[in-house]
């Protein structure tokens, strides 16, 4: 098996958290760093980060450690961050705006090259790029071929705009619309996002904190 062939999912799901973690080292200046350093800073253990990064031949080298900038540039080139995919949002409302606005898209590996809205003609511009109505989607792909969409409009309108866009050869959904789909499917690839359900996951262990504090006042 070739490195980096069917890696599990847990693992490209940290990759993400380790280029986060390297980003900053390096704005730090810090040019190098051992895998125990590494496991301290983020709260995994030293073997972990080895068997993560062997899955695409390792990258460290024994007595010195990682090489801050050559292993973010190589994470960067696993999860492919390099080829700013085209990336398209649908719904330019409150959250729509917010992500469009503030994340790092290129550090991400991504581009925003268009913004769709059905109340396109009320909305401002959106980092930079004049909101279109969704009427005009087909000849935007046709012209453009984006990669990804982001949908962050209500539930109720995600199918119809998202089989549009998997018909234009749109392969990435970043939903946020609570419409689920693209189960089963192996043409297309889509990351449901709930920021709700981090919000409840927390609620919970915080009640669990609460429960096991009081248990222990009363020992
Ligand atoms: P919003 O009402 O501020 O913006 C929604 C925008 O989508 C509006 O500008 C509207 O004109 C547009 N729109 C509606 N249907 C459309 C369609 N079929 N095609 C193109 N544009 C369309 O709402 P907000 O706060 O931006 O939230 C958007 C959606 O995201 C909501 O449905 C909300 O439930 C969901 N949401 C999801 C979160 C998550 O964690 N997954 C977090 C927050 C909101």
């Amino acid at each position: 098996m070739a490195k980096g062939q069917n890696v599990s999912l847990s693992v490209i799901k940290r990759l993400p958290r380790y280029h986060r973690y390297l980003g900053e080292l390096l704005k730090n200046s810090i040019t190098r760093i051992s895998s125990r350093e590494l496991a301290e800073l983020m709260n995994l253990t030293a073997s972990q980060i080895r068997q993560d990064l062997n899955c695409f031949g390792g990258f460290g080298q024994q007595g010195y450690g990682y090489n801050v900038s050559a292993l973010y540039s190589e994470i960067g080139g696993i999860l492919g961050l390099e080829k700013h995919l085209t990336t398209i949002l649908i719904g330019a409302g409150n959250l729509g705006r917010t992500i469009a606005t503030h994340l790092e898209f290129e550090t991400m590996g991504f581009k925003l090259v268009g913004a769709f809205d059905s109340n396109y003609q009320n909305i401002p511009p959106v980092r930079g790029l004049k909101v279109q109505s969704p009427d005009n989607l087909e000849k935007f792909c046709n012209e453009n071929s984006p990669s990804i969409a982001i949908l962050c409009i209500p539930k109720e309108g995600a199918k119809y705009i998202s089989d549009r866009l998997i018909e234009c050869g749109v392969k990435g959904f970043w939903n946020f619309s609570h419409f689920e789909f693209g189960i089963n499917r192996s043409d297309i690839v889509v990351e449901n996002v709930h920021l709700a359900d981090s919000m409840m996951t927390l609620c919970y262990r915080v009640n669990e904190l609460e429960t096991e504090m009081e248990l222990k006042s009363l020992e």
